[in-house]
């Protein structure tokens, strides 16, 4: 499939009268179509056990199965209409890359070191759940971290490369910016989690990236409590995209193209504008210019307050020169463009090695700040400061972050990587659940049970 039309941009009347608007049909390629970034890439610091060096991709060592310790059991709920497959994938406590089979063992995946291309896991990763309204058991062998828990309305597909840094396998898993992704055409959606000895568990779902399969969460802790993150609306990918085409009509920008159809014109996922940037980079060029100036302006002759919530307690910030410049600070802030705002962590938001602790605070509260449009408001002069329900209420702003949370069902799951600022005593909006004594993680496929 290798030089395939990447995107095609179709005109919204070609589309059927379902959903007119959005305009990224995926075109799911092979393993040449793989783009291999730091997002979709799971990066062993070991190689794999010494008896899965063959080079064929699906050896499994039965003997590194199912030590006794961070056993995890997961009740996995198909609450869609339709079938589903279940996938884990992560680092054992080795730092060894492993894939949960349906027997409950680790696969081990590797490589041929010969071969530069990524590899397609050909073993049987693939976890079908059992039909709507069934909970299918599943228990992680042992720990794990930077771990996914996969869900698919279809087949997903999984591919390796060899690494000369660990003389052994990164997983290469799919993306959801590449339309050409060999799983592209498949709707799909996973939870994050890390399981330690050390830490316990940590999970949660994150919207930072995109919106796809919907996926809701609780844990059993070990005291017998319960902490869920409900996820989003069922119907939410499709509201979602209907939402930015309105706001397309209104503004004029690309905000339809983050969402992806497939060959029907089905939406199958919607993608944060930061990633959509990071590919397009003068898409939304115009977009927050007039704005900053008019921040720029404001800050020139009144003082901003932010609060870092930490020893440095409030800072003062006014615009000199044409830096914004906090009291404290090892440097100013030039003016942000749209890759920045949308991503916190490019142009005047990336965070250097010697920054100091006032600039690490600053950063993710002045982000969030343009994410949600609040620093022209009344009241937004100390940052954070206004309550959620003053975000978004002006553009230009992140749409996409927005309608993310217009659709959560609990308020709950980032849509923007500093989306846990907040003023002291508000809610944490984090899609995150933790325990340091785990005893059941549920995951629920296709939006909320009814009660
Ligand atoms: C894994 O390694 C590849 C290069 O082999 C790199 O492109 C990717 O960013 C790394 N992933 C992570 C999570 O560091
Ligand atoms: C490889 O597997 C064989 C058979 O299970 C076992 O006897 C041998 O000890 C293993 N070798 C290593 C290096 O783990
Ligand atoms: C890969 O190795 C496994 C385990 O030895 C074996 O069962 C399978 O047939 C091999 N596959 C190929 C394509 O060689
Ligand atoms: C979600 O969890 C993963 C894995 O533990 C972690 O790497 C990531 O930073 C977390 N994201 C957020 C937004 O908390
Ligand atoms: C919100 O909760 C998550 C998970 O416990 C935590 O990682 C994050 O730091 C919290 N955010 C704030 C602002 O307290």
């Amino acid at each position: 499939m290798r030089g395939y039309l990447k995107v095609a941009t179709v005109a919204s009347a070609l589309l059927g009268a379902a959903l007119a608007a959005p305009i990224i049909k995926v075109h799911p390629g092979d393993g040449s179509d793989i783009i291999i970034t730091s997002q979709d890439t799971v990066n062993a610091t070991q190689p794999a056990p010494a008896n899965a060096t063959a080079t064929n991709s699906t050896f499994k060592l039965a003997e590194n199965v199912a030590s006794s310790n961070g056993q995890l059991p997961l009740f996995l709920v198909n609450n869609f209409a339709g079938a589903i497959n279940a996938y884990v994938t992560g680092l054992d406590s080795n730092n060894q890359l492993v894939m949960l089979q349906p027997d409950g063992s680790w696969l081990y995946p590797t490589c041929d070191p010969t071969v530069s291309t990524p590899q397609a896991v050909t073993a049987n990763v693939a976890i079908p759940l059992g039909g709507q309204g069934s909970t299918t058991q599943v228990t992680l062998p042992g720990y794990i971290s930077a771990a996914r828990v996969w869900f698919a309305a279809g087949n997903l597909e999984f591919f390796t490369v060899y690494s000369t840094a660990t003389n052994g396998p990164s997983l290469v898993e799919p993306s959801a910016v590449n339309p050409s992704d060999p799983s592209a055409a498949v709707s799909w959606g996973f939870v994050e989690l890390t399981n330690t000895e050390a830490g316990g568990l940590y999970a949660n779902i994150s919207y930072v990236d995109f919106v796809g399969l919907v996926l809701g969460m609780s844990l059993l802790s070990g005291d017998g409590s319960t902490q869920s993150a409900k996820g989003l609306q069922p119907n939410a990918v499709s509201t979602i995209c209907s939402l930015l085409e309105a706001q397309t009509a209104k503004d004029g920008m690309p905000w339809t193209d983050l969402c992806q159809v497939d060959a029907s014109g089905t939406p199958l996922r919607v993608i944060a504008p930061s990633d959509y940037v990071a590919s397009n980079p003068d898409a939304f060029s115009a977009y927050f210019p007039d704005h900053v100036s008019e921040v720029w302006t404001h800050y020139s002759t009144n003082t901003l307050t932010i609060d870092t919530q930490a020893a440095a307690g409030k800072v003062a910030c006014t615009v000199q020169g044409d830096l914004l410049t906090c009291a404290g600070d090892n440097r100013g802030y030039a003016r942000p463009i749209a890759g920045d705002i949308f991503g916190c962590n490019s142009g005047p938001f990336a965070i250097e090695a010697d920054d100091n602790d006032v600039h690490r605070a600053v950063v993710p509260r002045l982000c969030a700040a343009f994410d949600r449009a609040t620093l022209l408001m009344t009241g937004g002069d100390s940052q954070p400061g206004l309550a959620s329900t003053s975000y978004y209420q002006s553009a230009p702003t992140n749409w996409y972050s927005a309608f993310v949370h217009q659709n959560e069902v609990d308020g709950k799951g980032y849509a923007f990587s500093y989306d846990d600022v907040n003023p002291d005593g508000d809610v944490n909006q984090s899609g995150v659940v933790a325990d340091a004594d785990p005893q059941v993680l549920t995951v629920i496929v296709g939006g909320p049970l009814a009660g």
